[in-house]
């Protein structure tokens, strides 16, 4: 006889739907692996009257969201409404009772995360967020379990579908920024104000997650630099391709030092990226994502899947949630590894190798005055290349490794002087 275990479900759109039909069609493999049965017995939706698609119990519903936390006979709380409030204190309300929750809320987790981590400890039951990174990807178990004791120094990946989708689409189909944008609104992918996924807070906050739990540090939304890709033009995919790179919208999170105890430096980035091709995280296309993970021992691992949609999401959440009712029946939960506030470096401290366009004169001894430009900001050149345009002519350069301030400082002095007509085109290049 399996035992029953009762589920209360905050939000029933996009993946809550997709939870609902989820468990529908897997209850009876669950109940052969596990011997636990999961009822959805309570479910908060904001209209109740929405036809929905999911074999939703009517007698379940509920628009009055503290009904689901407050319920007695629920025995793990599910939260996929997303944003701050109300989740945050559901979350908490939900906890305090004793109840474990599992939620996908990367923005709640990236900018309440230490608050609902000790909550989650004081009560002694599970928090579990798999989905909230990175959506169908095993990546948050792999990091507070199976890497826990690794000495993990970079946790870097594309953990955003729409802008990968739009990068793919401009460099093998030649689209404008424009056109590929509204190919992934057309599709679904890009929200019709696409700001949170195309200037890369969305990444950020990812990326804070994995990190903080990567490096067992406090880090926060806001300790992540990031940018976007909206600036990027059809010049830079193609000089990228010329040169052997694909450009990639990725998430960095680096430990500096080896500390073991949270008190190393940490830095935390999002950032269009030139990913030389012959890497891993080049050929990852369309909307998919992919997390690489390096780790002194372990040596280079890359988790690839998709990161967004509504069963891919609730196919991570199911999984939070069998884990959370086998450890609710065993009585014991699994700690958020979690530390003191990160040390952040700064992105001006930060090193990578980087791509250069300037737009000169074509007169004698203008490569020279570049150049020197460049290396007088204590950056090495590794290839360089001229093409005439014309009116004129484009120097190339890609740099070795190098502080962000030195390239900073190089691109400032560029432009003031006088055979310098612009700097058509920065990147960051993806290094050792
Ligand atoms: N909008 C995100 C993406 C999915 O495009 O990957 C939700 O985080």
């Amino acid at each position: 006889m399996a035992d029953v275990v009762k589920i209360g479900l905050l939000g029933c759109g996009t993946v809550g739907g997709s939870l609902v039909g989820l468990i529908h069609k897997r209850r009876s493999a669950i109940e052969h692996t596990t011997g636990i049965t999961l009822e959805i017995v309570k479910v908060a939706v904001r209209s109740a009257s929405r036809e929905r698609s999911c074999p939703l119990d009517p007698d379940t519903v509920t628009t009055d969201a503290s009904q689901v936390v407050q319920d007695p006979s629920v025995d793990i709380v599910v939260e996929v409404i997303g944003g701050i409030e109300p989740a945050r204190t559901l979350i908490l309300d939900a906890l305090a009772a004793g109840k474990p929750v599992v939620t996908a809320n990367k923005e709640l987790l990236a900018n309440c995360g230490a608050e609902l981590y000790a909550a989650a400890d004081k009560a002694g039951v599970d928090l579990l967020f798999e989905a909230s990174a990175a959506g169908a990807i095993p990546i948050v178990r792999p990091l507070r379990e199976s890497l826990l004791a690794e000495d993990l120094s970079r946790v870097m990946g594309i953990v955003n579908g729409t802008t990968n989708f739009i990068l793919s689409k401009m460099s093998l189909e030649g689209s404008s920024y424009g056109d590929a944008l509204a190919e992934a609104q057309r599709l679904g992918y890009a929200e019709r104000d696409p700001t949170a996924d195309v200037e890369g807070f969305d990444a950020g906050a990812k990326a804070a997650i994995m990190a903080g739990i990567a490096f067992g540090a406090r880090v926060v939304a806001g300790d992540v630099y990031h940018e976007g890709i909206s600036q990027l033009t059809a010049a830079d995919i193609s000089f990228a391709k010329r040169l052997g790179y694909s450009i990639k919208l990725l998430a960095i999170a680096e430990k500096f030092g080896t500390a073991d105890d949270g008190t190393s430096e940490i830095g935390v980035r999002v950032h269009p990226t030139m990913v030389p091709n012959d890497h891993p995280l080049a050929s990852v296309n369309g909307s998919f994502n992919a997390v690489f993970v390096e780790g002194a021992a372990s040596g280079e691992l890359m988790f690839y899947g998709r990161g967004a949609g509504g069963d891919p999401t609730a196919s991570a959440v199911l999984g939070d949630v069998v884990d959370a009712a086998l450890n609710l029946r065993q009585g014991n939960y699994r700690r958020v590894p979690s530390g003191p506030k990160a040390k952040i470096r700064s992105i001006d401290q930060l090193e990578s190798a980087f791509y250069l366009n300037v737009e000169v004169e074509d007169l004698p001894g203008v490569l020279s005055q570049v150049a020197g430009v460049i290396g007088g900001h204590g950056l090495s050149i590794e290839s360089m290349e001229q093409h005439g345009t014309g009116s004129g002519a484009r120097l190339v350069f890609i740099t070795h490794a190098a502080a962000e301030h030195a390239m900073q400082g190089a691109i400032a002095e560029l432009k003031k002087t006088s055979v310098v007509k612009g700097v058509a085109g920065f990147l960051r290049v993806l290094g050792e």
